[in-house]
């Protein structure tokens, strides 16, 4: 872990500065993360002038106390880091690092609704991707609308989707699907569980001008169910996006990315056109490159595909930790 003294923390903040370079010179684009330190536990995300200071810490999340003194411990931090930073607000997330017990982190206080430095934020706040734009709430739990380390992967899709049909799978707030409808996309079909995701994801469409919501298609259940109706009732797919979580449970069934990708990857497989490309996602330190290539490997086969091509995609600038990975399948 990053110690939290200031000369340590001026370092890491310098050598983000340095890392960041490019991205800080972009008109086009105002949210990427600056302090990396995801082993370790402290990472530092800009969005526009305001900035998120997630910690990890061995906080225990029933006791008021120790919870008390994470905030504690993250607003001295943030205070450094925005008085440096010159920052409008800096928001706290506290993560407990024993995370084998579900935590609502908002409602255990570990997300304090008001930044712990600064001035609140407008919210929902607009940012600017590559020119894109998305909203975010910063001060609503741990997430906070769009998962930063898939700008690039955004881009790539974006450059790919003329003329296609794009399957956004687990699409939360629907960044995905906007990045390919900017692309001109001819359809994109984005399915979540959850309501309250599907209903920024509109707000994003909408954001960058697409209001049609039949060529902007939403629906809110289960990926695993949907999928095998999709292949049933002939939909077919282009482009098909698959960036499950680590660990989920919709109605009653579980969900492990280490464990369940090849089926995943197998049910998508059904729904996709011939000669059509998948852009399989995994964010999770237990599987690594290698690990990722035998899982989807793994999926081709349960469906008695080839995988013509697979390939990793090139990691962001501003996640060194590369916790993210990307593989682009070609699949006969
Ligand atoms: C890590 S986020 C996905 C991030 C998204 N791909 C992006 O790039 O913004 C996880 C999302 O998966 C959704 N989810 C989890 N399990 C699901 C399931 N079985 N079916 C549909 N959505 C699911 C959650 O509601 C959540 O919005």
């Amino acid at each position: 872990m990053l110690a939290l003294d200031p000369t340590q923390l001026n370092f890491a903040l310098d050598a983000g500065l340095h890392r960041c370079a490019s991205l800080q010179q972009r008109l086009d684009t105002n949210a990427y993360r600056l302090i990396d330190d995801e082993p370790g536990g402290l990472t530092l995300d800009r969005y526009d002038r305001d900035w998120v200071l997630s910690l990890l810490t061995d906080v225990t999340p029933q006791d008021p106390q120790s919870v008390a003194q994470a905030v504690a411990l993250g607003t001295r931090v943030a205070t450094h880091l925005g008085h440096k930073l010159h920052a409008r607000a800096v928001y706290l997330k506290v993560r407990p690092r024993q995370a084998n017990t579900l935590v609502d982190a908002k409602q255990a206080g570990l997300t304090p609704h008001a930044p712990v430095f600064g001035e609140a934020a407008e919210e929902p706040l607009t940012i600017l991707e590559n020119g894109v734009r998305y909203g975010v709430q910063l001060n609503q739990g741990l997430g906070t609308g769009i998962y930063l380390d898939q700008r690039d992967n955004r881009r790539w899709l974006r450059e790919q989707a003329k003329d296609l049909c794009v399957l956004n799978t687990f699409a939360y707030t629907c960044a995905f699907s906007v990045a390919a409808a900017v692309g001109g996309a001819r359809q994109t079909v984005s399915i979540d569980a959850a309501q309250t995701a599907l209903t920024q994801g509109r707000a994003n469409f909408l954001l960058n001008g697409f209001a049609d919501v039949k060529q902007h298609d939403l629906i809110r259940g289960d990926v695993l169910a949907w999928l095998p109706k999709m292949a049933r009732r002939g939909d077919r797919f282009d482009l098909i996006v698959l960036d499950p979580p680590s660990y989920a449970q919709v109605d009653g069934r579980r969900f492990q990315a280490a464990r369940d990708y090849p089926v995943l990857l197998a049910a998508a497989l059904g729904v996709l056109s011939p000669g059509g490309r998948v852009l399989a996602c995994i964010n999770h330190a237990g599987v690594d490159e290698q690990r990722f290539e035998q899982l989807l490997t793994e999926g081709a086969r349960l469906a008695h595909r080839v995988v013509l091509t697979l390939r990793l995609l090139p990691q962001p600038v501003d996640f060194p930790s590369g916790r993210m990975k990307a593989v682009l399948l070609e699949i006969r």
